[in-house]
Formats: structure tokens, sequence, C-alpha cells
């Protein structure tokens, strides 16, 4: 059996791997994390344990990780996909397969990477399997995954409200998403029970929107008053000021100019280790239901 120390190292290669995949897509900023809380928080909801809620949670950090083999020019596009485009986009489950080969903890994530397009009515990809044949993380990514596309602004359209996402997943259960668990992730929602994921990148901390370009920018934890911040989409930065109505931070209008080191994408380490102490203790004791666990010898 594997020590502590070493599978929160693994952890933290697989941690530290999704968050350099995501700070390629700058339009993005949060949705490995809002797409891990609304999983775990999905899973327990539907009565799995906390040890397949935490490896649900790490698989929605995990999913698309084979976002790494996606060329920045198809990733970043904001008009509609070629055909040849969408063909590649359609490979990123198997390469993420791929890079985590023989990973010790690859069993965990392996169904989460692999079917989170698959769709119940079998016109998803990879592999175009139906209901049944997907797996429970699969199902409960895919679906949260969709949810968050939704609900996030991006470039090129603005986010959709709670109610127009919950319509959008109601009227396609059966065919895009799994029945039981949207039925359970909309009780969620409608009772808000996800708001405090909704909007954030981490907990409490909300996205906020770039005043020029009106994109999101991602808030690193340990950000204080005065700290400046800057859009890595249009390069402008802000300082952010404590608002005096409502003590929160908030993001100034003036417009700062900033060096391209402004620009770096950060990993933000202590969300990292709290990630990390928040999931190994689940993943090595006893088996999960529905993975074929192997372990660490
Ligand atoms: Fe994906």
């Amino acid at each position: 059996m594997a020590t502590q120390t070493k599978v929160d190292d693994l952890l933290k290669t697989l941690y530290t791997m999704a968050f350099l995949v995501e700070a390629r897509d700058a339009y993005t900023g949060g949705h490995l994390w809002r797409v891990s809380q609304f999983a775990k928080r999905l899973a327990t909801a539907a009565g799995l344990s906390r040890k397949e809620a935490a490896a649900i949670g790490l698989g929605g950090f995990l999913h698309d990780l084979g976002k790494v083999g996606v060329p920045d020019a198809i990733l970043g596009k904001t008009d509609k996909l070629t055909d040849a485009e969408y063909g590649i986009i359609k490979t990123h489950p198997d390469v993420g397969i791929r890079v985590l080969r023989g990973h010790p903890l690859i069993d965990f994530v392996h169904e989460a990477i692999l079917g989170h397009h698959e769709r119940p009515d079998g016109r998803g990809y990879p592999h175009g399997i139906s209901d049944d044949s997907i797996g429970v993380s699969a199902k409960i990514i895919g679906l949260v995954d969709a949810f968050d596309a939704m609900t996030s602004s991006r470039p090129y359209r603005k986010g959709m409200s709670l109610e127009a996402a919950i319509e959008q997943i109601s009227m396609n259960l059966g065919t895009q998403f799994d029945k039981k668990f949207s039925e359970i992730f909309i009780q969620l929602a409608r009772a808000g029970e996800l708001n405090d994921i909704i909007g954030h990148s981490d907990s409490g901390i909300p996205l906020h929107n770039c005043p020029p370009c009106g994109l999101v920018v991602t808030v690193n934890r340990n950000l204080q008053a005065g700290d400046a911040i800057f859009c890595r989409v249009c390069g402008h930065g802000h300082q952010f000021v404590t608002d005096s109505k409502t003590s929160t931070l908030v993001l100034s209008s003036e417009i700062l100019t900033g060096s391209p080191t402004d620009l770096i994408a950060d990993i933000d380490h202590s969300l990292l280790g709290e990630l990390i102490d928040e999931t190994a203790p689940y993943l090595f004791v006893g088996k999960a239901r529905w993975w074929n666990w192997r372990g660490l010898k």
C-alpha cells in the first residue's frame, strides 16, 4: 500500500497537470474547480460515498487533460469549428488516457476522462456508447461540464441564466444527459445549493469581469486590496480595491499598463494544497463500487 505522502505527491502532479492545461485557455477561468465541485456535490446528493465523491471530484479536475493535444488555434477558436477541427477536439478523451497511461492513480479517473462526452442516446464521442455502458463518473462529469459551459461567459457569448440552463438539461433528459443524475442536479440548483459554485473559481471567491473587455479574470485566493490583476485576453490590468458599501474586493476602473510577466498564468498553490488534503484521505481505503480497482502496491 502506498504511503500517504506518496499519494499526496501523486495527486499534486495530477492537479498541477490539470491547472497547466486550464492555464492555456484564458477564457475558462475556474472551470475545472467548478466542474469538480459540482460533481462532488451531485455525487454526494445521489448517495455515493465520500470516497466515490472524492474520486469523481478528481475526475472533474482531470476530465479535459487530453486538451493538451489540441492546438491553440482550435482550442481558442471562437467561430464555428470545421468538421476536421471538431474531429481533433474529439480526440481529447483518448489523449487524456494516453497521457496518464501507467500512472498509479489512473483507475480513479479513467472512466471520467474517457467517457465524459458520451451520451445516453449513443450520439456522443469517442466511442458512441450508450446509457448503461457509460460509467457513473462519466455521466456526472458530462452533465456538470455542460452545465458550467452553459452558465459561464465566453468571448463570443454571455453565460445563460440558471433557469435557462436547467431548461436545456430538462429538454435533453435521457438523450444528452443522464435522467437520474440530471433530476437530482436540477433539485440542487433550484434549492440554491450550487450558488456558491456558480460564478466562482474557489470557495468564497467570485469571478470578476475585466472592465474593458468584459471577460472573466480569475483571482488567486491570497490576493489582497492593492494587488493588481491582469486580463490574459485583452492584456489590461486593474487594481483591487475594497468596495466601501459591501467591503468586498472589486476591480477599480482605472486601467494599468502591465509587463509580459503580468500575463503569465499562475497556479494557485494554496488551493492546490487544499484540494490534495480534501482528496487524498479517501482514495486508498477499501474499494469503490464501479471501478476496476487496482490501488497502489
Ligand atoms: Fe471534454
